[in-house]
């Protein structure tokens, strides 16, 4: 398999910057490398966990709007459909996990055509509606063109340890800055322009597994606003899902090339 989705990783993951071999059976993808990132910083934050018969796992997502949530398709699927809503956890409110609101949501709206071409992840990108949330602030959606080698933060809640129980993850939200590509075919031959593509080159101890999936990924807008351009969909390395390397590179779903899929799933007119 040239390139492994995020969603089906079931290996050792090589931290770079951490020196920690970690087993991830059931954890999307965790940041590594990166630091703490404050509560001013992430009012739009929100984890996810979703249950099966058979373990947890975890994801991240951005708060649009006080009541929707945006994260990856593959994140709300489970083995088998769609993930009910009392099988899933949305916390917010703080980056810390023991002082966020625990809500289960009303309404999870993948997008319809979700799916993989030559193993990359199309349209993975879903909708999560909350009852009205309190102590959020939601993100705004760049429209802007996010540049080569243009600056970008992923952000996530990621395990630290081996097993898929949601307590060994760490109790803070993570970011790091990751860097855009110049050669994203190499990493993304199906370049139909919906994903941005960061590779570990840029930013070696850091650039791959930056962030759930499900995180956003934001541009820096007049050095003070952060705006939500992505959100982490799957990455590696060619030939090779280890974490970390030089050689990695990530792939996020490009948020403004799905606002008609956004705005049916939460009626809102952006
Ligand atoms: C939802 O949770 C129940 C109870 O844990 C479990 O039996 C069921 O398989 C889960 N559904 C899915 C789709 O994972
Ligand atoms: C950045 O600053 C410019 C000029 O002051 C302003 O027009 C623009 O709205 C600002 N962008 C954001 C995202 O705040």
């Amino acid at each position: 398999m040239l390139i492994v989705s995020a969603k089906v990783f079931l290996l050792l993951i090589l931290c770079v910057a951490a020196s920690k071999v970690i087993a991830v059976p059931h954890l999307h993808r965790r940041i590594i490398g990166g630091f703490d990132v404050p509560d001013s910083a992430a009012p739009w934050a929100a984890r996810l966990v979703f249950t099966s018969g058979t373990g947890s796992s975890l994801c991240a997502g951005t708060f649009i709007s006080q009541r929707h949530i945006i994260t990856a398709a593959h994140c709300v699927i489970g083995p088998s459909a769609v993930y009910p809503v009392q099988n899933t956890t949305v916390g917010y409110g703080s980056s810390e996990l023991t002082k966020q609101t625990k809500v289960m949501p009303v309404k999870i709206t993948p997008h319809p055509y979700f799916g993989s071409q030559s193993n990359i992840n199309i349209n993975d990108i879903a909708v999560v509606e909350i009852p009205n949330a309190h102590n959020v602030q939601p993100a705004a959606i760049y429209m802007g063109t996010v540049g080569v080698h243009e600056s970008v933060l992923a952000v996530g809640w990621g395990a630290t340890t081996g097993t898929n129980d949601p307590r060994s993850a760490p109790s803070r939200l993570r970011g790091a800055y990751l860097k855009v590509g110049q050669e994203c075919r190499r990493v993304d031959p199906v370049m139909d322009g919906s994903r941005i593509c960061t590779l570990n080159k840029y930013t070696v101890g850091r650039a791959t597994c930056k962030g759930d999936s499900g995180g956003g990924l934001f541009v820096l807008a007049n050095s003070t606003v952060l705006l939500l351009a992505g959100l982490d969909s799957q990455g590696g390395r060619i030939g090779d899902p280890t974490c970390g390397t030089a050689d990695g590179y990530s792939l996020f779903t490009r948020i403004k090339s799905h606002m008609k899929f956004i705005g049916q799933a939460t009626g809102i007119v952006f």
